[in-house]
């Protein structure tokens, strides 16, 4: 995995952003967001972000093969210091080490922003995003039971956090 840099995303990434998202999407296993977006909105999705809403990508030789955003979890002033996260690579990186980078540099941002926690919701057959988590230190909170109506079925959604 030498050759991976990580950096934070600019405009111009909104093309490579959009494209690896929608992959997410179509797959079914990693979010019950079932609308594909495109490069103008991704642009859009960038620039309306703030300070303490990162996003950063994964290039290798040039190439975007990943992104991961801290995301904001609620907006009442009490949970300021939690943070919900993505974390998207392209199909054909998946399984090298990529989310790994990308997932341990939002947790040493999320430290750097101030955040006492962060969290997320995966789906309990997405083995892979599963993995990484508990790889990465996230534990289990528990399961929200038919959370989501995805293609006509119920899908249960598995909670984690990690305390920062
Ligand atoms: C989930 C995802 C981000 C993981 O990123 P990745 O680059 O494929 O994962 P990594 O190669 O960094 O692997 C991280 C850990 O998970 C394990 N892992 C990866 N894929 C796995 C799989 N299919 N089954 C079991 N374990 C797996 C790896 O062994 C690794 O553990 P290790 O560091 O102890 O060896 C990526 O597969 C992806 O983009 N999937 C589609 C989008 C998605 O599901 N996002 C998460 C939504 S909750």
């Amino acid at each position: 995995m030498g050759d991976i840099a990580l950096r934070p995303a600019t405009p111009a990434d909104a093309g490579a952003i959009c494209r690896i998202y929608n992959q997410g999407i179509e797959d079914r296993v990693a979010t019950l967001e079932t609308e594909l977006r495109t490069p103008t909105e991704r642009r859009a999705w960038l620039a309306a972000r703030g300070p303490r809403h990162p996003v950063i990508v994964a290039e290798s030789g040039g190439e975007v093969v990943g992104w991961a955003s801290l995301n904001a979890f609620n907006p009442r002033a009490a949970y300021d210091h939690v943070a919900d996260l993505s974390v998207y690579v392209e199909r054909g990186w998946r399984g090298r080490g990529v989310g790994r980078r990308l997932l341990e540099r939002l947790v040493a941002l999320g430290r750097e922003l101030g955040y006492h926690k962060l969290v997320l919701a995966a789906f309990p057959f997405n083995r892979a995003g599963i993995a990484l988590y508990e790889r990465c230190g996230f534990r289990e909170v528990g399961v929200y039971r038919e959370q989501g109506r995805l293609d006509g079925r119920w899908v249960d959604t598995v909670v984690m956090e990690r305390l920062l």
